[in-house]
């Protein structure tokens, strides 16, 4: 029996054209880029899988929206739409705007004091991190073994976005009284997209509530994912399976204490960022920090059309049609790509296909920087924009961790021949993967160093494209 393809739940009005780009001239580009493909001009790229980050592609009602959009610099009716939006989703009290996600959190790192102390995640996002360390705390990471090592062959985790409580007892432990934040990223970007599941919330959430009130860290939930995430609960976790995906994602807000999300993800909009908190006292030195640093509380940063745009996005991001498919996308371009060979991180998230080229290209060693090479070689190919998440990203602290490329899909933007291209182009590079050569770093910032670095291959690619 045929199984009828699960489509893009959408039609297509308005299009944006692609410049197909040649091969003898993308070699051009990446070296003007200094092999960095933050370097490229978008125009330059053919699919563009960077990011997932405020790439998606708004639908007819938040465009509609938009055009409602309040500009009033106090009180604007869009602020009032949008607090009613994520109040209604997260149940928090006290909720502010953001221009994007990072600046959520650098304001909850301005608020809670940091100087000298520990926050503990079961990921920490890049800019999380750099803003802990910022205020002066060590972010420490608590996955699951499994999700970091290298397990060829193993069983792919459920959930492999958990923490591990075992080694949470044991940080709280050793760091009694200087825990300042507990962090649990849904999902878990850094560590592959993995979903985190209701029972590790809640037994993280347990641990916290267990700490004496005077020394207890701040449970807070890096939520930019909710949606993929609550998706994967509902599909994946026996206690909660079928349960309504609002009901799901609820159910993962009242566990925290406070939550930063990125707007540019799971509320599908191109900015924006939020922060909601329930401590009134919390709540009044995140207004003066906001006002000071963003705007006042009822715009922060954004735009009454932005607020607006959330608003609607919250709400389209929970059509379980919309999740069924965004979820297809990524198993469909995962599945090509291991058919072609490639080791892919299972199962597959949502909002990314993570391909670990250090399994993939054993002739090169952590310092050679494999996933960079991969990434370089999937826009010679092919004009595919992908991103390392590996030694380039991580440095010194990354060492031991899987060398990954991130093939991230924008929501709503690329149809299923888009995804066969792209699985086209990994099938023609995995022919020649043993010749893909070592990258060397020619010049690095202090920090954030895959942004900016400039590289160049230490022997050419072979031709490609
Ligand atoms: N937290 C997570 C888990 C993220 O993935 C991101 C952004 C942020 C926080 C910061 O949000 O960009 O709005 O300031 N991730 C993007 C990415 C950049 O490509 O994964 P932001």
């Amino acid at each position: 029996m045929n199984r009828r393809p699960i489509i893009e739940p959408f039609r297509i009005k308005v299009v944006e054209p692609i410049r197909v780009t040649r091969a003898a001239e993308r070699r051009a580009i990446l070296e003007r880029a200094r092999y960095n493909l933050f370097g490229v001009h978008g125009d330059d790229v053919i699919i563009d899988l960077l990011t997932d980050s405020g790439t998606g592609a708004m639908s007819a009602e938040q465009w509609a929206a938009m055009m409602r959009g309040d500009e009033s610099y106090a009180g604007a009716r869009s602020f009032y739409r949008f607090e009613a939006a994520v109040a209604g989703l997260t149940g928090m009290p006290h909720i502010y705007p953001t221009h994007q996600g990072r600046a959520a959190e650098r304001i909850l790192c301005d608020v809670v004091p940091l100087a000298r102390r520990v926050v503990l995640s079961n990921g920490l996002f890049d800019t999380t991190r750099a803003n802990v360390e910022a205020a002066g705390a060590i972010g420490v990471d608590l996955p699951l073994a499994g999700t970091v090592s290298r397990s060829p062959g193993a069983e792919p985790l459920p959930f492999g976005g958990d923490m591990d409580v075992e080694r949470l007892d044991a940080a709280l432990a050793r760091h009694a009284g200087q825990v300042a934040i507990v962090v649990m990223t849904v999902t878990n970007n850094t560590l592959g997209g993995q979903a985190v599941s209701l029972a590790n919330l809640r037994a993280v959430a347990e641990r916290v509530r267990a700490v004496p009130v005077r020394e207890r860290p701040l449970l807070v939930l890096d939520a930019c994912r909710f949606a993929e995430n609550a998706y994967r609960i509902s599909a994946d976790e026996a206690a909660e399976r079928g349960r309504p995906l609002r009901e799901i994602a609820r159910a993962m807000f009242d566990l925290v204490d406070a939550f930063t999300m990125s707007a540019k993800k799971d509320a599908i909009v191109n900015t924006g960022g939020i922060l909601g908190v329930r401590d009134h006292a919390l709540a009044e030195k995140i207004r003066v920090d906001l006002i000071r640093t963003e705007g006042f509380t009822t715009y922060g940063g954004l735009a009454g059309r932005d607020l607006e745009a959330i608003a609607q996005g919250l709400e389209e991001v929970l059509d379980p049609s919309y999740l069924e498919y965004r979820f297809a996308a990524s198993r469909y371009l995962a599945s090509a790509l291991a058919a072609a060979g490639w080791p892919v991180i299972e199962p597959a998230a949502a909002h990314a296909v993570y391909v670990d080229a250090g399994l993939a290209l054993p002739h090169l060693r952590e310092e050679d920087l494999p996933g960079q090479s991969l990434a370089c070689a999937l826009y010679l190919a092919g004009g595919v924009r992908t991103c390392e998440i590996g030694a380039l990203m991580f440095g010194a602290a990354g060492r031991g961790r899987r060398q990954l490329v991130r093939l991230a899909l924008p929501r709503r933007v690329y149809t299923q021949s888009h995804v066969d291209y792209v699985a086209t182009v990994g099938a023609e590079i995995a022919l020649v993967r043993d010749r893909l050569p070592a990258m060397r770093i020619l010049e690095q910032p202090p920090s954030l160093r895959h942004f900016t670095a400039a590289m160049a291959p230490a022997s050419p690619f072979p031709d490609l494209g």
